[in-house]
């Protein structure tokens, strides 16, 4: 089978393009990694170029040695995956030590995998290790409602969780974890990572304060639809915060209960208070 032809490379180029036509990706804002099946490799190893370097990932995923993964490029733009995918994405390998990866296939001209390659896997490998590999989707972009919700609330999960599930009812049907916030960090850092990935033990989204929010999730659409989500909350938020600095009505605690019980949800208790 052709590369471009397989239906995770077709489901990736979809989310990036879906990404990118929703305004999530300035220049070459954001980044995305899936975490290829077996199956998938078998189908496509044939185009394989096994003989390049390998190279230091920048961080320790040992969880995920002998794995694979297509991950977009350094510096390359979201808005251009779908036209040029051999240049804008590619196929990396990882060692036996979980510490270095090598390129099977795309970044032709040049390129590597995502300066946020350290946070992309180690979300997978914690997330690995709490359900068994049923996570195989990373997503991060710049979404402007969410960015803007970043300077005027508590950076907290607790703060950014109920503002969030007050203002769509569907939130907390989508993510009743909850999600995760950091404070301003470093970018493109083993330490971002470390920190991404603890608070991915407990949500599937996290916000990186003044930057953007990663996602994780079991498919692209289950990814990609999570993050539309908090973004669309957080666009209504924005828009009540600018109309009025009080609100007539909200979702409330009994509201949220009462959802709950309709939904066969678990809401995070934490953001019950
Ligand atoms: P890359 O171009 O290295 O993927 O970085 C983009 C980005 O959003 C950094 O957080
Ligand atoms: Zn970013």
């Amino acid at each position: 089978m052709e590369i471009l032809d397989a239906p995770f490379v077709k489901a990736f180029v979809n989310l990036a393009n879906d990404g990118y036509t929703h305004g999530y990706h300035e220049r070459n804002g954001g980044n995305l990694t899936y975490w290829i099946e077996k199956e998938e490799i078998e189908q496509i190893a044939c185009h394989f170029t096994p003989d390049n370097a390998w190279q230091e990932i920048g961080t320790e995923v040992p969880d995920l040695a002998g794995e694979y993964f297509m991950v977009t490029g350094t510096g390359r733009f979201f808005r251009h995956v779908k036209d040029d995918t051999i240049n804008t994405c590619g196929i990396i390998e990882v060692d036996e030590t979980g510490k270095r990866y090598r390129i099977l296939w795309g970044y032709a001209d040049g390129g590597r995998p995502t300066s946020e390659l350290p946070t992309h896997l180690m979300n997978l490998e914690v997330k690995k290790k709490l359900n068994g590999g049923k996570t195989r989707v990373v997503y991060h972009c710049h979404p402007v409602n969410l960015i803007a919700l970043t300077f005027v609330l508590p950076l907290t999960d607790a703060a950014f969780t109920k503002e969030l599930w007050q203002f769509m009812t569907e939130c907390p049907v989508i993510f009743p974890d909850g999600i995760g916030v950091l404070p301003w960090m470093v970018c493109g850092s083993k330490e971002i990572g470390i920190a991404t990935s603890e608070k991915m033990k407990e949500y599937n989204a996290v916000v990186w304060s003044h930057h953007g929010i990663f996602v994780a999730g079991s498919t692209f659409d289950e990814t990609f639809g999570l993050c539309h989500t908090i973004e669309k909350s957080a666009e209504i938020a924005i828009k009540v915060r600018s109309m009025s600095p009080t609100k007539l009505h909200t979702i409330t605690r009994p509201m949220l209960r009462d959802l709950a019980a309709a939904f066969g949800l678990k809401l995070n208790e934490k953001f019950m208070r």
